[in-house]
């Protein structure tokens, strides 16, 4: 078992790999093709995600990919299911395993992740399906008064629990807190939150006996709100989140592999090559396990036609590529006149 998962984290946490998350729920992904115009059905969902794991070479940027569970039963055009298809480019299979977001009772309409019931059973499955690590979600808002004591408790119990179940099932599991970029909140704010969530998963990592060298950290990055008036710079970005990483994460995890969260595709690579320049001697591998920031401009591209498939491919090899760099330190945003189509 002990092998198996190191032998999943060198595999994710070689420099210069980053991850896609295409672990989109089929509400999640039907929102995202009805705004640019592609009907989602159970086939387009599976062209699609074909198109993107087909591009050719990508294996040199992505080292793993989430999945949802409809697309670990799909096939590819060949014949081929994904998983296997995906372990025959040099690619990781992962699984998306929560089951969403519920209300926390006795809070203000905040959210705790459901999924635990019945998950040592669907883990085993899955890693027979060829998953070799997984994902769950925690989401905190942030406001004056929120997330509370109880929201922050309740999710890291929640990660914990399931992070501790993918290492009993030989899966490498993958823990993600987003603190959401909704709001008006400065970076100043999310610093301070973000703190106090990573502190407490943490914590309860440990009380479960989770092993810090078999897991990957996705959180978001430290960044001022959406509708924040003064919004952060990619060097206030990179500052902030590395400030907090060091005072949380124990150099114990091999990789940290952020989410992008809602922001730019542009933005997001800016972010991640800022924290990388910061310093050469940060203990943990710091990359991206990004979905719309690697996907946005390659679903707009291929809008459900077949003849758009290498022009959206292009396109998201460009993404990962970038992302890359900026994970080794090595990105400019004069790199991105070539790439845009915004
Ligand atoms: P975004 O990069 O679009 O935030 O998605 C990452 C993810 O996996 C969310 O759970």
């Amino acid at each position: 078992m002990m092998n198996e998962l190191d032998a999943t984290m060198a595999k994710l946490a070689e420099r210069g790999k980053g991850i896609l998350a295409a672990d989109e729920s089929t509400p999640t992904i039907t929102k995202r093709f009805e705004a640019v115009g592609i009907e989602s059905t159970e086939d387009s969902r599976r062209a699609y995600r074909e198109m993107l794991l087909t591009t050719p070479n990508i294996s040199d940027f992505i080292a793993g990919v989430i999945l949802y569970e409809e697309t670990l039963n799909q096939k590819m055009s060949n014949g081929m299911l994904f998983p296997e298809a995906l372990k025959k480019m040099g690619i990781l299979p992962g699984i998306k395993v929560d089951k969403g977001l519920v209300i926390l009772p006795n809070t203000k309409d905040e959210q705790v992740t459901q999924g635990l019931d019945g998950l040592g059973e669907r883990l085993a499955e899955y890693r027979k399906k060829g998953a070799c690590f997984a994902k769950w979600r925690a989401v905190y808002a942030v406001s004056a008064t929120t997330p509370s004591a109880l929201a922050i408790r309740a999710n890291a119990e929640g990660l914990a629990s399931y992070a501790a179940l993918c290492q009993a099932n030989g899966i490498v599991p993958i823990v993600e807190p987003e603190v959401l970029i909704d709001g008006d909140h400065t970076i100043e704010r999310c610093t301070e939150v973000t703190e106090s969530v990573l502190h407490a998963v943490f914590h309860s990592l440990f009380k479960h006996k989770v092993k810090l060298e078999h897991m990957i950290l996705k959180p978001s990055m430290v960044i001022s709100g959406k509708k924040c008036p003064v919004k952060a710079t990619a060097e206030q970005v990179g500052k902030a989140t590395v400030m907090i990483l060091k005072r949380t994460v124990p150099s114990a995890v091999p990789t940290v592999n952020f989410l992008s969260g809602g922001q730019s595709c542009e933005e997001a690579t800016a972010n991640l090559q800022a924290m990388n320049a910061l310093s050469p001697h940060l203990p943990w591998n710091l990359s991206f396990s990004y979905a719309r920031a690697l996907q946005d401009y390659p679903m707009k591209i291929w809008r459900g036609d077949k003849k758009n498939v290498p022009a959206a491919q292009k396109m998201f090899y460009e993404r990962a590529k970038l992302n890359s760099l900026a994970s080794q330190g090595k990105y400019s945003t004069s790199m991105e006149k070539e790439t845009s189509i915004a």
